[in-house]
């Protein structure tokens, strides 16, 4: 009788939550049996020192005792090469006799992982796994999320909870905003004041700290573990009232610097001035050494020319320069920033400020990060395509996911998106065959005051729309068969810590903003 009510449960739910893997696999086919693995499960793979079977060992099968192995033969769940994949590309066959997993590399195999998190159901002693068969790869090969730790300081074990949950839904790279008017938050050994002051320059409880060098390396650490890319991005020259608070001489008129409690002020630092130019030079020195990633974010986003236009020392560079006005000097100074990078053979990111105005040459390492959609439209993405740029798409429509369901402090009703916004309507979710078209990112700023505890609620359930545009390569289902996906799968997500927000604007909901 136990045993009958104990099939009955496993095979309602595996009909049910448990056959529904978000972002969907690109094919998923199950058979109504099941795989239940002994307290004991041995595992083979090509390198049995690797983080994917960590992750197996404490989010999958958690109770059993593992036994790991080189060798495929009588292995429960094996891991196998296969060179015929696609890089990230994985296939999962799950059988009443045990798992075959096949994968080019780490990356395939890492998600293959954390497609069987979702597919494991608890039995109570131990797991089952629905017999599936399931081949899968990426539709874009950068999928990004971004966290705003300028304006706020999260923990570092919030950081880290965030990089789980870009791995989770199948994202490789980490954006890091790591300072802003209110905060500079990376510790940058040539310039103590940068963080002894910087970091320390708003008023709110959350928004003191900063990350030290250490601290740095490890997450970097941390989010390779879990095929993640950490993309730092250091503002330049707007969006610098913190730095410029320790450091004023880097401004045009050396002034005292208010540090605006929201937005932006036309306080940046000065380009006209060689020492601020080579401090910045300095400071892109030492993220370089922090952060691998080929690719280091410079801001370049709202950069209001009120000062420049005054600054003796600015109008003088445009002169020299011969350039046109103080837009193009900024055109200037990105070329000067992303050339440095180039010589260290990286590649360097800017808001699409940057290409809105004029023709300045950049170099080609640039890359245009997509985002005015609301100011401008599609211009910097058709100025990117023009100048042959590649593009990440992260327009504010619909994938600034700070932007919340309801009206909420500074943002009116016209700054409100729904998950169902995010699904039909997303001018980010492009052909993955667009000209220039390197990736799609979502961003979660924390103007207003996000703080930690709001996270989750902003980023669950509309993140799981922008999940299934980065990574589902066929056509996206129905709206309300993915909805019901989502609705389905909301125990999942919550028992793996992430609590849903609100996901439609005329839900009935008790969910706070
Ligand atoms: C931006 O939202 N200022 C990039
Ligand atoms: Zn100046």
């Amino acid at each position: 009788m136990k045993y009958t009510l104990l099939l009955f449960f496993i095979l309602h739910a595996i009909s049910s939550a448990a056959q529904i893997v978000i972002p969907s696999p690109q094919e998923i086919r199950s058979d109504g049996s099941t795989f239940c693995p002994g307290k004991t499960v041995t595992v083979s793979a090509p390198d049995t020192s690797t983080f994917y079977l960590t992750l197996l060992e404490k989010e999958v099968l958690p109770t059993a005792i593992l036994h790991k192995s080189r060798f495929a033969a009588q292995a429960d769940i094996r891991f196998t090469d296969d060179r015929t994949l696609l890089p990230e590309a994985y296939t999962l066959r799950v059988s009443p006799d045990g798992i075959e997993v096949r994968a080019s590399g780490k990356e395939g195999f890492f998600y293959a992982v954390q497609t069987l998190r979702q597919l494991a159901l608890d039995t109570g002693s131990g797991v089952a796994f629905p017999c599936t068969a399931i081949t899968d790869r990426l539709r874009l090969s950068f999928r990004a999320g971004m966290l705003d730790s300028g304006r706020q300081y999260q923990r570092v074990a919030t950081i880290k909870k965030f990089i789980d949950m870009l791995a989770m839904l199948k994202m490789n790279y980490f954006h890091w905003h790591l300072t802003d008017g209110l905060g500079w938050r990376i510790e940058i050994k040539r310039y103590p004041e940068l963080t002894a002051k910087g970091a320390f320059v708003a008023t709110g409880a959350e928004q003191q700290g900063f990350y030290t060098q250490d601290e740095i390396r490890e997450i970097v650490r941390y989010a390779a573990d879990r095929c993640i890319t950490v993309i730092p991005e250091i503002d330049m020259p707007g969006h610098a009232e913190a730095a410029l608070s320790a450091y004023p001489e880097l401004s045009c008129f050396q002034d005292s610097v208010i540090v605006p409690e929201t937005g932006f002020t036309s306080t940046i630092f000065c380009a006209g001035k060689l020492a601020t130019i080579a401090f910045l030079k300095q400071v892109v020195d030492e993220v370089c050494g922090l952060f691998p990633s080929p690719y280091i974010h410079l801001g370049g986003d709202e950069a209001p020319k009120d000062k420049w236009n005054e600054c003796p020392d600015c109008q003088q560079a445009i002169r020299d320069k011969q350039l046109s006005d103080s837009e193009d000097l900024q055109a200037w100074f990105t070329a000067e920033m992303a050339g440095y990078l180039k010589e260290k053979g990286r590649k360097a990111v800017f808001w699409g400020d940057v290409v809105r105005h004029g023709n300045y040459p950049l170099p080609d390492n640039v890359v245009i990060q997509w985002w005015n959609w609301r100011g401008a439209g599609d211009r910097a993405l058709k100025e990117a395509q023009k100048r042959n740029l590649p593009v990440i798409c992260n327009t504010n429509y619909y994938t600034y996911l700070n932007f919340p369901l309801h009206p909420w402090k500074g943002y009116e009703v016209n700054r409100t998106f729904d998950i169902r916004d995010v699904y039909l309507a997303n001018p980010s979710y492009l052909p993955a065959d667009t000209p220039c078209l390197l990736g799609m990112s979502c961003s979660l700023w924390c103007d207003y005051g996000v703080t930690e505890n709001m996270l989750d609620g902003r980023l669950f359930p509309r993140i799981l729309a922008l999940a299934e545009q980065m990574w589902h390569p066929g056509e996206l289902k129905h709206f309300d068969a993915f909805y019901n996906d989502v609705q389905q799968k909301k125990n999942w997500f919550e028992k793996q810590g992430f609590v849903y927000g609100p996901a439609l604007k005329n839900e009935n909901t008790n969910h706070p903003e």
